[in-house]
Parts: C-alpha cells; sequence; structure tokens
C-alpha cells in the first residue's frame, strides 16, 4: 500500500443503509479514497449481538457488500470484506477486552440503549461489542476513522485502549481519530426529529431506505414532522426542518443561506416535495448499479474474497506483532 494515512469504517449488515448512514458515513467514505488508503468491512459479527435470523444475515451481509460498491466504495482502491472472514479482529479483541475495564462499557450508552430494547438478551457480546469495534481500527493501526456523531463514544473508548496498551506494552497502537462530517453527521427520524433516524425504528415513514424507490421516498419526505410556522430557515427549535434542511443540503451542495432564498416565500408542501425528489435522484444511480452487482454473484465472491486476503495480510502482521508483545510464544 502506498505511504498514505489509513481510513477505517464498518458499517453493519441490515441490507439497505438508511439515508442516515449513507449521509453520515457512507457517502463520504468514496472521496476519502483518492488520499487515503481505505479499509471498510461490513460487520456481520457485530450484528450478532442482536438476534439474527442466519438466512437473512447472509443475504443482508452480501446486499450490503454489494451496495458499498454501488455507493462508490472501488475495489481497486480500497480493501472492502466481509468482517467474519478475517480472524484477526477477534484475536485482537480478547487482548483487548483484557485491557478494557467493566466500568468503562457499562458508560456506553449504545449498549445502555440496546439493552434496553433487547432486555430479554443482554448477552456478553452486547456489552462487548465497542470492543471488538476497537480491535477493528486497531488491528490496521488506522488514523482516521470516518463514523456518524453516534459512534463517537465507541471511538473515544478505543483510544483509551490503546492508549492502555500503549502504556502496558510499549507505545506500539496508533491513536485512532474519528473523522466527522460537518453536516450530517446525525440526520434524525422523519417522524420525531429530536431522535437519530434508524432502522430499528418501529415507525417505516420514520426512516428513508436507500434503496426505496422515488414515490415511497417523495411519500415518506410529505409526511414528515416539521412545525407550525411556514418559514423554511435553520434555527433552534426548528428541528424537522433543520433536518430537512440538513439532507437536502447534502444532496444537493446547496448551502443554508441558498436554500433559505430558494425557498422564501413557499410553503413546507414544496420544499418536502423539493427534498423528497431531490434525495431520490441523488440514490437513483446506486439504486440500478446495486441491482447490477447483486445480479452478478461470482463477481462479488471474487471480491470479498480477494478484500479478505488482502485484509489479512495488513491485519496479521499487527496482530502477531500484538501477540509478541503480550508475551503469547510464537508459533513458528
Ligand atoms: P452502523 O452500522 O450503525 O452505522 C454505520 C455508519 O452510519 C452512521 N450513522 C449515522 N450517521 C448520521 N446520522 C444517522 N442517523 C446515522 N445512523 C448511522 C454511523 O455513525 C456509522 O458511521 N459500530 C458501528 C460499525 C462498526 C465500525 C467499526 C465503525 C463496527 N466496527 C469500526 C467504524 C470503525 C455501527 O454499528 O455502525
Amino acid at each position: 500500500m502506498e505511504d498514505k494515512k489509513l481510513i477505517f469504517s464498518g458499517i453493519q449488515p441490515t441490507g439497505t443503509f438508511t439515508l442516515g448512514n449513507y449521509i453520515g458515513a457512507v457517502r463520504n467514505w468514496k472521496p476519502l479514497q483518492d488520499e487515503y488508503n481505505c479499509i471498510y468491512c461490513v460487520v456481520d459479527m457485530h450484528a450478532i449481538t442482536v438476534r439474527q435470523d442466519p438466512i437473512k444475515l447472509r443475504q443482508n451481509t452480501l446486499n450490503s457488500y454489494a451496495l458499498l460498491m454501488a455507493c462508490g466504495i472501488d475495489v481497486e482502491k480500497s480493501i472492502l470484506f466481509i468482517q467474519s472472514h478475517v480472524k484477526t479482529h477477534a484475536e485482537l479483541s480478547w487482548i483487548l477486552g483484557c485491557n478494557t475495564q467493566f466500568g468503562e462499557l457499562s458508560r456506553m450508552t449504545q449498549f445502555k440503549d440496546k439493552s434496553q430494547r433487547h432486555a430479554d438478551d443482554v448477552n456478553s457480546g452486547l456489552f462487548t461489542y465497542p470492543v471488538l469495534m476497537a480491535a477493528d481500527i486497531l488491528a490496521y493501526n488506522a488514523d482516521l476513522v470516518p463514523v456518524g456523531v453516534d459512534q463517537k463514544q465507541h471511538l473515544e473508548l478505543a483510544r483509551n485502549i490503546a492508549q492502555r496498551f500503549n502504556q502496558r506494552y510499549g507505545d506500539f497502537f496508533t491513536l485512532p481519530e474519528p473523522y466527522i462530517a460537518e453536516i450530517g453527521a446525525k440526520v434524525m427520524s422523519l417522524q420525531d426529529p429530536t431522535k437519530k433516524m434508524s432502522k430499528s425504528d418501529d415507525n417505516p415513514n420514520a426512516v428513508i431506505l436507500i434503496l426505496d424507490d422515488k414515490d415511497t421516498i417523495i411519500r415518506k419526505f410529505k409526511r414528515a414532522v416539521t412545525d407550525s410556522e411556514a418559514e423554511v430557515c435553520y434555527r433552534d427549535g426548528k428541528d424537522g426542518i433543520n433536518n430537512l434542511m440538513t439532507i437536502y443540503s447534502s444532496v444537493t451542495g446547496k448551502n443554508f443561506a441558498e436554500i433559505e432564498s430558494e425557498f422564501s416565500g413557499k410553503g413546507y408542501g414544496d420544499f418536502k416535495l423539493a427534498v423528497g425528489e431531490a434525495v431520490a435522484d441523488h440514490l437513483e444511480p446506486i439504486r440500478t448499479e446495486f441491482a447490477r452487482l447483486s445480479a452478478d454473484k461470482a463477481y462479488l465472491k471474487k471480491c470479498y474474497t480477494e478484500g479478505a486476503e488482502k485484509a489479512i495480510r495488513y491485519s496479521q502482521r499487527i496482530v502477531s506483532k500484538v501477540y509478541r508483545k503480550v508475551g503469547f510464544v510464537d508459533k513458528t
């Protein structure tokens, strides 16, 4: 690999990403490929921290892989792989877990949220999830991690774990920095704009999926919750409009002042329709490319097999050094 900074990021295999995943993370991954060495991963091992139907998980993992390619992740430029194909993540995770405090993991807000939502299955994988995430990143000694705001706490923990390891065993891990976009790092629900847009929302109208068709996208935007004023402007307290402006800005490249003047004197109906159309048009080529790619199973298999081989080669060197540092006996 060329001598550039290293980017690592991952996404759960939900099959079709939300507009939040796309604007907050995946969309930024594409341009980074020109400036950095990039490693991206579909995190199927993270997914089983909540109950999954095995048949759907397999299908959703393959769809997520194809969808990342459709979003512009280029397997010639970047390493793109499926997490469970690369066993170094699990190996490193064990070692990092032995350098992570119970108290630190107990403070993770995502664990608290998820253990409430899945109260009948608060398994230890859900609890140690952030350790595996730290291993994903540290197995490559990544410099930068492009994520949405909701992953910031996990990333801070990854830094703390790396720092503790370095203090105990001597400087080794790079402390990874979050790389968070200025606009769209937290896309909100269309039905409750004080809450993050999330695929696990019970209300399907709250969430745009990037494989939704144009009519569905427009219908969901038309129903978006706003406020009782009639002024398209970005201001505290106008959570719904602020969210729609953020989304519109991300897909059109227009800044807030331009959007305010474009819709001055117009009602929310016009604005919502324009946002819906802009989003649907922006996502159209991704949907087309996804359909093309996901029909070519042999090509996909070749891509994820080669991606895993490259990821194994890269991370094995690092994890072998970690084994030596902690005092494990060399096998060869
Ligand atoms: P996941 O799969 O929940 O989300 C993938 C990415 O999408 C971002 N995101 C959002 N951004 C803005 N607005 C939203 N409403 C929104 N919803 C999701 C997330 O911040 C994330 O960047 N634990 C991670 C996956 C992971 C990972 C890693 C990430 C595993 N290992 C190593 C980075 C590095 C997760 O569950 O993301």
